[in-house]
């Protein structure tokens, strides 16, 4: 694709939008990153207890012609529950579409309107929609576009690098670049790299040195420690946090610590313990029987369990679990320990939160 010209509206020299005010003022700021089925007004909710980060991000909105903004996410943004800036994400491949759902999202009291481009799941792709715009550049021209000038406020960008390479990595930047973008946020795989593969954050480099918007980095970001060398690395103005933060949610807490100059307060698995029930709780559907919260609070449990024992025990007994009871008798098991252990910051290595690609072709997740 040719060099992008900058497009009509543009004015020389225009301020961009800022980003709201960050918890730390000057400080790299943090951000909870879209997760679908997770981020709910719920889960922000309990993040926000935990201490929160400087940005919260909404599942996404579907947008497609027969497609109206959904009432659950929308929750997430008219009651807010977190006390911070709440973007309001939208997948689509259609610019009439992406545009009409924009519009209705601009009557709630949205922070800014988030633009999904990175999205694996093949049922996503296949229709040219979050990760599969990234194969055409005059489509993700064509959705800027129609969305630009009709934001009065930001118009933020979460991307991948590529879809299967990463030729067209500073054309799509330029594109993000010319069309005044407020906020990119770069998750360091490609698409086809799903989310195991190691985050490729030279890239994140080149676009914090191509782009005047801010950056942040998506991908891997563990701990608080990562979070500072990843942001020393790249030069990004902030970091988001995904998975990490349902396995750790003390994680922005650490992070702002760290960036404060001060230790990381340990946190223990009683703690964690705690943690859980507050999850159950945060998850609980009372229309619904009770094996259904546990159900799906397995699947936050998947990524918890990566940090309660370095075999996986914890995975192991948790995931044979049907009740309540039975699942909170192998949390008190293995989380009500004598001296109270460590929660470790990290992850154990080789205990992994079980990849299944089955359900990656149904969302945008694992
Ligand atoms: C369960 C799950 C759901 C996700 N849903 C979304 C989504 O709706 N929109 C989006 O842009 N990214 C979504 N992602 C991707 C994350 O926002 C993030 O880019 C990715 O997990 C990498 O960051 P991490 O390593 O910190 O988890 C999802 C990821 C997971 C694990």
């Amino acid at each position: 694709m040719a060099p992008t010209e900058p497009p009509p509206h543009r004015r020389p020299g225009a301020a961009l939008h800022p980003l709201p005010p960050a918890l730390e003022p000057g400080r790299p700021v943090t951000a909870l990153a879209p997760m679908q089925d997770v981020t709910g007004h719920a889960f922000m909710g309990l993040i926000a207890g935990f201490g929160p980060p400087d940005l919260f991000f909404t599942e996404y909105f579907r947008a497609h012609p027969h497609s109206s903004l959904e009432p659950h996410i929308l929750h997430s943004i008219d009651a807010n529950p977190t006390g911070r800036p709440v973007f309001a994400q939208i997948i689509g491949d259609s610019p009439t579409e992406v545009l009409r759902t924009a519009l209705g999202l601009l009557d709630h009291p949205v922070a800014g309107i988030d633009l999904n481009m990175g999205c694996p799941a093949p049922k996503v792709y296949k229709k040219n929609a979050g990760g599969g715009l990234l194969r055409d550049l005059e489509r993700v021209r064509a959705i800027f576009e129609s969305l630009r000038p009709r934001i009065p406020g930001r118009f933020t960008v979460k991307m991948r690098i590529g879809f299967d390479h990463t030729a067209d990595f500073d054309a799509l930047l330029d594109l993000v670049d010319a069309f005044d973008v407020d906020l990119l946020s770069l998750h360091a795989r490609t698409v086809r790299e799903l989310y195991h593969a190691d985050p490729h954050y030279e890239f994140i480099t080149r676009a914090v040195g191509r782009l005047r918007c801010p950056v942040l980095a998506n991908g891997n970001i563990t701990s608080a420690d990562t979070a500072l060398r990843i942001l020393r690395e790249t030069g990004a103005a902030g970091v988001m946090v995904g998975r990490s933060a349902i396995r750790y949610p003390w994680i922005f807490t650490q992070i702002h610590r760290r960036l404060r100059g001060l230790d990381p307060q340990p946190v223990r698995l009683s703690q964690v313990r705690n943690y859980i029930d507050r999850l159950y709780e945060a998850l609980r559907d009372p229309a619904r029987p009770p094996e259904a919260t546990v159900a799906r609070l397995k699947k936050f449990l998947n990524f918890v369990g990566q940090g309660v024992d370095p075999d996986g025990a914890f995975l192991h007994a948790m995931r044979r679990t049907r009740t309540p009871e039975e699942l909170f008798m192998v949390c008190d098991r293995h989380l009500l320990r004598p001296g109270d252990p460590v929660f470790p910051e990290e992850p154990y290595p080789g205990v992994l939160a079980r990849p299944n690609r089955e359900s990656a072709a149904q969302s945008c997740g694992l």
